[in-house]
């Protein structure tokens, strides 16, 4: 089989007759951040940056993994799979360990990673690779798992292997995109719509702070928890409820004090949920303006209720809102660093984009990077 996405030069050397190459990409997010995990809605779609893995079988009882990225390779036991965290290879073995866990035989192969998803931008570099190694060993062993579940096994592999207790919205992603197509996910129910995203006279531009902070997975964390804490103290009152997802801005009110931590951080995803599903309305109406208005507002709920964004996601946002030419902006991802994603008039994003790059050299002696967004389609053997 040989689709529409070419072979990355850096693969060349490791293809053999025998090798499959897979490709699964990275994820934008329109609306809906910090749902996913409440079991809420998310809107992303699968992006024209993506990892690809070439597999082979070995014949043999161990793992050889090989990064172009990083030009190492690394051998591993398929017996004593073990996390190494911090390291690429986690990902791969995460997912080896969660195929094992789940009584699937897989024998030793090898394999080796190239990906253009910036690392640490928020575009789920992460997820692609998972993705992309759960699809490849479900192929190359004929497991016969389906989509939905390589997206379970992926997010299980972070949880255990990188520490990060994600929600499923970036794997899934990755594995259900669909060209010029976004994804409205129900992430308590895993059933999916796609919409075709036209945006006009309009583009989707992500500018890239080139900034990581180290603290971004345990807050992650943290954030998970104050959440599970909101809907115990809600529970008290309504037993009913088992997540933010059933619970509404007026069942905050009576249950938790406005004063606390937590009330914000509820309050955040509840109205979080509520812009999501007015903005899918905005965009089945054609009304690109109206969506991006609710952009803004995540973006404002994220960084002072939610507090996930830092000072050069804020700066970025701010510089974009009162223009004319931008009709949605905000922070993108789980916070802290990454990128934002903006709805950009066409001729005009080039200019607004060189005025920011010079703004922010000055500012934060950082160089911005931008990418200009292509929704390409979901997870695929690229050949086999
Ligand atoms: C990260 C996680 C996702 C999601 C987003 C925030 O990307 O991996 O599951 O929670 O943050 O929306």
């Amino acid at each position: 089989m040989s689709g529409t996405y070419t072979i990355p030069g850096p693969l060349q050397p490791f293809i053999t007759d025998k090798a499959i190459i897979v490709r699964s990409p990275g994820r934008i997010n329109l609306i809906g951040e910090h749902t996913d995990y409440n079991e809420g809605f998310v809107l992303p779609a699968a992006i024209d940056k993506a990892v690809y893995v070439v597999i082979e079988k070995n014949e043999s009882d161990t793992i050889v993994l090989h990064s172009t990225d990083f030009n190492e390779t690394v051998e591993y036991s398929l017996a004593a799979i073990k996390p190494v965290f911090g390291h690429w290879s986690t990902y791969i073995l995460g997912v080896a360990d969660q195929l094992q866990q789940r009584s699937y035989t897989i024998g030793g192969f090898k394999l080796a990673v190239y990906g253009d998803v910036p690392l640490g931008a928020g575009l789920s570099s992460s997820a692609a690779i998972e993705c992309a190694t759960a699809f490849a060993l479900n192929e190359l062993f004929g497991l016969g798992i389906t989509r939905k579940e390589l997206s379970l096994i992926a997010q299980k592999a972070e949880h255990e292997f990188a520490g990060v207790k994600c929600g499923i919205m970036d794997q899934f992603a990755s594995l259900f995109g669909k060209k010029n197509n976004v994804i409205r996910l129900d992430c308590r129910s895993l059933d999916y719509e796609y919409f075709p995203l036209e945006l006009g006279q309009y583009k989707l531009v992500l500018l890239d702070s080139q900034v990581k902070h180290s603290l971004a997975s345990t807050e992650y964390n943290v954030r998970r928890s104050q959440c599970e804490a909101g809907v115990a103290a809600i529970q008290q009152q309504y037993p009913a409820v088992k997540s933010l997802r059933d619970v509404s801005l007026e069942m905050i009110n009576g249950c938790i004090n406005t004063a606390d931590i937590v009330y914000r951080r509820c309050k955040y995803v509840v109205e979080e949920n509520i812009r999501l599903q007015e903005g899918c309305t905005d965009l089945l109406n054609g009304n690109v303006e109206a969506f991006g208005k609710k952009m803004y507002a995540t973006h404002e709920g994220l960084s002072k209720d939610y507090e996930v964004s830092c000072k050069e996601l804020d700066y970025l946002v701010e510089q974009v809102q009162h223009t004319p030419f931008v009709i949605g902006a905000r922070m993108m991802g789980g916070g802290f660093g990454g990128c934002t994603i903006n709805i950009i008039q066409k001729e005009e994003a080039d200019a607004l984009i060189e005025k920011i790059t010079e703004k922010y050299r000055n500012t934060f002696q950082k160089e911005l990077k931008s990418y200009t967004v292509q929704i390409e389609e979901g997870t695929s053997v690229i050949l086999k």
